[in-house]
């Protein structure tokens, strides 16, 4: 039978009481449990190992975020109370991505005041900076770079944003310089490069025909608009890519541990598997993956088959129903077991070295610090 026990046990806490990794990165699909892995990582690192840790959430869900302490969008990391680190002498704080505050402490970094103003003000700014595909994980990585940058925290654990794909995050960077580099929008900018009389009338000069279209559909205003904002951003793109390819190599050194979170689903684990062969490819380090919310029956000695007939025997004498029931419901979990077992075994497959650890599904959602707790041990002692 294909099983995770193949793959080498990950153990977590070797990893959070490492003082040589100072970041760690949970990745994986939408919704397989990224914000709660982070969440719990951290928790443990203050709890158990003493450090003094920090936690960048995505978008987490409301009730956990109210159980850190996180009620409003403040891009700052705030104190976790009301935890159990008295013994270990380690701290927790969180603080929830806010993707427009951080993109706009990037300009105001790379600018002056009133150009930063003029920006601000700019309505491709805002569409882009509060809603361009990618934005969020560019502002994951950039404020990642900031927290690494202050040098404040043993551990910094840093969750990524619900895109389809986990490699989004990876990507990000680079769409971003691609978006800003775009040949369109160098087009437009050509002519701002040459100086001196108002961008709108050399924009319009030089591109004759294809600018009067242009300004027939879109309206003169909003081409100023973009002029303005291509060459605002152009004026700050070398510092964005290099603070890209900073981050890069941070993600890239051996402080850094990723941890890759799936559920023991074929899409969730196919993704797991992809993002695998990414990061050895960018030589990024993968600690391990946490196979989250798998089902384990209680008696695990006492296979399906053998439980789905000592049932019917039961129903064909008669009189034990209750215990019939339960010896079915028994044997439906025991085959869901396998079957996510023989999902897992496909990463396993294909990447036999990496560290795998199992998680099991909570009878509910995990949204306080109990909660958290509890998925901690679990990641730690399988
Ligand atoms: N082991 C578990 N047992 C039970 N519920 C869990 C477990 N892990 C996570 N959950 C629940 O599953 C839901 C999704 O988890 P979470 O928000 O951590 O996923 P995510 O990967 O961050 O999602 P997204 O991609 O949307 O950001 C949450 O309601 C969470 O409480
Ligand atoms: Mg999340």
């Amino acid at each position: 039978m294909p099983s995770e026990d193949a793959a080498p046990q990950l153990d977590v806490d070797q990893i959070l009481a490492d003082p040589g990794v100072r970041i760690i990165v949970c990745c994986g699909a939408g919704g397989v449990g990224k914000t709660t892995t982070a969440a719990a990582l951290a928790l443990r690192a203050a709890e158990q190992h003493g450090r003094r840790t920090v936690v960048l959430t995505i978008d987490p869900a409301r009730r956990l975020a109210q159980s850190l302490g996180l009620t409003e969008l403040d891009n700052t990391p705030r104190q976790v109370k009301g935890i159990d680190v008295e013994a270990s002498g380690g701290e927790l704080h969180a603080m929830m991505l806010d993707m427009k505050r951080t993109f706009d402490d990037v300009v105001l970094q790379h600018t002056d005041p009133a150009k930063a103003a003029e920006i601000f003000a700019n309505p491709f700014y805002q569409a882009m900076s509060s809603t361009f595909a990618g934005t969020q994980e560019y502002m994951a990585m950039e404020k990642l770079g900031q927290l690494h940058a202050r040098g404040e925290w043993d551990l910094i654990v840093v969750d990524t944003p619900p895109s389809r794909s986990a490699l989004d995050f990876l990507d990000a960077p680079a769409r971003l310089s691609r978006f800003l580099d775009g040949r369109m929008l160098r087009l437009l900018l050509a002519p701002a490069r040459s100086g001196g009389r108002s961008m709108f009338s050399l924009v319009t000069a030089s591109f004759g025909m294809f600018s009067k279209v242009v300004q027939k559909v879109l309206g003169a205003q909003l081409l100023t608009d973009l002029s303005g904002f291509v060459a605002a951003l152009d004026s700050m793109f070398g510092g964005f890519r290099q603070r890209a390819e900073q981050t890069y190599r941070i993600l890239q050194a051996r402080e850094t541990a990723f941890v890759l979170v799936a559920a023991p689903e074929p899409d969730a684990v196919r993704e797991a598997a992809y993002f695998a062969g990414r990061l050895r490819e960018e030589k990024m380090p993968l600690a391990g993956l946490v196979l989250n919310r798998v089902h384990r029956p209680a008696a695990p000695e006492l296979d399906a088959e053998q439980s789905r007939a000592a049932a019917e025997r039961l129903t064909e004498l008669g009189g034990h129903e209750a215990t019939a029931d339960v010896l079915r419901a028994h044997a439906a979990l025991a085959r869901q077991a396998v079957r996510e077992q023989q999902v897992a075994a496909r990463f396993t497959e294909a990447f036999p070295a990496v560290p795998a650890v199992s998680v099991t599904a909570q009878p509910a959602d995990v949204h306080d610090v109990d909660g958290l707790r509890t998925i901690g041990a679990a990641i730690s002692r399988p």
